[in-house]
């Protein structure tokens, strides 16, 4: 459904000195820096898939959708959407396509969403019984039908985004990219937005790429992660596998019957909690044997469990760098 290969978007930008002088400086003499946004960005995505994009700011996932969207000319590099090419805004590219930016709005701001939807079903041909089903249907499961005749403007940041959603998916489109819609949002409207667009990427077999800031949303939709460090496409594959590549550590729970006295559980290391009838450790991979075969022989022990770091530290370590170099695939 999505093939796009060695995509690539170098931005230049104009170099000024500060001040005056700077300015006239740079009127005869202009300099210009490029800056690589996207670095050879090579992915498939098949029909009906629901992928996740992470990335920190400025890792080029924006900028990469929006040349998958047409709205960016790439500085080399192929890609195609539904057989087409997305910057030669084909017609019927568009008649099954949406994006939606949560940090910019595509409803008119002084009309109630119901009149941007009206101009929506002109523009996409949607018929009446059709534009009724749909609009009932997915206001209801929003639960913002009571808010359609609202102006856009006296609205909340999460009943415009879903009115947002509902915009761009009335004319049920095949492929939908969300660039971060749920931010800025509380919990509930965070927990709606998110059960939407799972249902309805399963009812349609939308296929869809979602950028979040929000380990949550990835991890409840996206079995998928393509994973973006400036510019550049560092993994693309199950967040499950994403996970146990990048986490060295492991969380060890040992359940006890009895609590041993304090001073012997100070010897130990790596223990993150000391529950009632638990002691939590966070152990390095290769350490975890030592360990429990230390519990075992010391305490009496009725249960242990080893899981997986949370997907959310994970990702954060990540990010913050102090998972340095990329494990091979
Ligand atoms: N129009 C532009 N001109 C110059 N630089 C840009 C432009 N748009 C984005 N960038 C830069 O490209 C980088 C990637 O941005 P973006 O794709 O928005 O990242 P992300 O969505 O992952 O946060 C950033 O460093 C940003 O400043
Ligand atoms: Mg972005």
């Amino acid at each position: 459904m999505i093939h796009v290969e060695s995509l690539t978007k170098i931005f230049r930008t104009h170099k000024k000195d500060a001040g005056l002088v700077g300015s006239i400086k740079s009127l005869f003499n202009r300099q210009y820096t490029e800056f690589k946004a996207a670095d050879s960005v090579t992915f498939s995505i098949p029909e009906g898939a629901l992928v996740g994009m992470l990335g920190a700011n400025g890792a080029g996932k924006t900028t990469t959708l929006k040349m998958l969207s047409g709205l960016l000319y790439p500085t080399s590099g192929i890609a195609t959407v539904m057989g087409y090419v997305p910057w030669q805004r084909d017609n019927e590219f568009r008649r099954n396509f949406s994006l939606v930016m949560g940090q910019r709005n595509q409803l008119w701001w002084d009309l109630p969403a119901a009149d941007s939807f009206l101009l929506n079903k002109e523009m996409y041909r949607i018929s009446d019984g059709d534009y009724k089903n749909r609009l009932l249907k997915m206001s209801e499961h929003l639960d913002i039908a009571d808010k359609l005749h609202v102006q856009v403007r006296k609205l909340s940041l999460g009943e415009r985004m879903k009115c947002e959603l509902i915009g761009a998916l009335l004319h049920y489109p095949k492929v939908v990219f969300l660039d971060e819609p749920t931010i800025g949002l509380d919990i509930v409207a965070q927990h709606a937005l998110r059960e939407f667009i799972a249902q309805f990427n399963k009812e349609h077999g939308t296929t869809i790429i979602l950028t979040s800031h929000y380990m949550d949303d990835i991890e409840a939709l996206c079995e998928r992660v393509i994973l973006m460090d400036e510019g550049r496409i560092q993994f693309d594959g199950g967040l499950n596998v994403l996970v146990d590549r990048f986490s060295h550590e492991k969380v060890v729970t040992i359940f006890l019957d009895e609590m041993p006295d304090k001073k012997t559980i100070e010897d130990m290391e790596h223990i993150v909690e000391i529950g009632e009838d638990r002691i939590v450790f966070k152990v390095p991979k290769q350490e975890i044997a030592g360990i429990t075969t230390r519990c075992l022989g010391n305490f009496s022990v009725r249960d242990i469990t080893i899981s997986d770091m949370p997907v959310e530290e994970v990702i954060r370590e990540i990010f913050s760098g102090k998972t340095v170099e990329i494990p091979e695939a």
